[in-house]
């Protein structure tokens, strides 16, 4: 991270806890919600399967820009198959980046070929060992991991979203990116149960176990890009919600904290980490703040 774009961060961070302001720092725009995939815990593919025009894309990206935006992230469906033309991806993230935004990062299946080296962080969903994986994503972790071998960059980072089918599975992904070219680290969540994938929500022991082995997988020095402090908070639900530094825009809405923000008493069942790290973080948790400054400066 650039030693201006540290100083943003420092000086927004002091401002929001200080005068406990509501303004955003990090946005989302939806690409398209187009799929190759059908993942057995996702409710947000193929609803209407349109891609946004790049004009629509461009304009959206301007908006989070002037209302303070300077982590952007792309996500989907997914972010890969979007086109306008002959723009692809890797044109939107130069843009971002020409924009002024100061991090720019990428959500993937990582099914599609991966030459990003522009993106700050590619978070490349890998559900678990082939065997778990592939339950989830259909018969991909080949494909995936072939890309991941032919990638131009060392920007990536895996995102597992742990669930009722692939809760076994944490250590293999951890010991998969710490083994693996050009990944950096890996990034955790729980599944946020929708109503249409409540039989997949983790109860809160099953959570716990999964928290001590993500722990302990820290101390032995496994690239984990989380804080270890927020896990007791994931484990209990016991974060605030929702996040009013995050920001969705897709189609022109504008959500905050996610597009789920409309599906009635889902905040209370929330499983993304970067909820609860944001949240702890700017309601001036001093030790999530330390932890958050050391793991930002290695992984981004
Ligand atoms: C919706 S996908 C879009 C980007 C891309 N298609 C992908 O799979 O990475 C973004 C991330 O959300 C995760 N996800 C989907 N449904 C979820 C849920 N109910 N709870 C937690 N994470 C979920 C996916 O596993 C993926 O890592
Ligand atoms: S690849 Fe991503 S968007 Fe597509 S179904 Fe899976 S989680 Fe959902
Ligand atoms: S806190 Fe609510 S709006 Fe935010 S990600 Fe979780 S469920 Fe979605």
């Amino acid at each position: 991270m650039k030693v201006s774009s540290f100083l943003y961060f420092a000086n927004f961070w002091l401002k929001t806890v200080l005068f406990k302001k509501k303004d955003p720092i990090l946005g989302t725009v939806i690409l398209t919600d187009r799929c190759n995939l059908k993942c057995k815990h996702c409710s947000v593919n193929n609803i209407t399967a349109i891609m946004h025009p790049y004009p629509q894309i461009k304009k959206e990206m301007q908006t989070l820009y002037k209302m303070g935006v300077r982590i952007l992230f792309f996500c989907g469906g997914e972010t890969f198959l979007w086109r306008d033309g002959e723009l692809t991806v890797r044109d939107l993230v130069i843009e971002a980046k020409r924009m002024g935004f100061m991090i720019v990062n990428v959500v993937t299946n990582g099914t599609q070929p991966i030459d990003l080296p522009e993106a700050d962080l590619i978070l490349l969903s890998l559900d678990g060992d082939r065997e778990h994986h592939n339950a989830i994503r259909g018969d991909t972790f080949d494909t995936i991991m072939g890309n991941v071998k032919n990638a131009t960059a060392d920007n990536i980072c895996f995102y597992m979203a742990i669930n009722q089918i692939n809760k076994d599975a944490v250590r293999d992904v951890c010991m998969i990116a710490k083994e693996t070219e050009h990944v950096r680290a890996v990034s955790f969540n729980f599944h946020t149960p929708y109503p249409d994938t409540r039989n997949l929500l983790l109860s809160t022991e099953e959570k716990k176990a999964i928290a001590g082995t993500i722990s302990q997988m820290m101390d032995e020095g496994a690239p984990i890009f989380n804080l270890k402090s927020a896990l007791p908070y994931l484990v209990n639900n016991s974060f605030p919600t929702p996040c009013h530094q995050c920001l969705v825009i897709e189609n022109g809405k504008i959500s905050v904290c996610g597009r789920c923000i409309d599906v009635p008493g889902l905040c209370d069942e929330c499983g993304y980490f970067f909820v609860a790290e944001y949240t702890l973080l700017f309601k001036g948790n001093l030790k999530i703040a330390t932890e958050a400054l050391r793991t930002y400066l290695k992984y981004v």
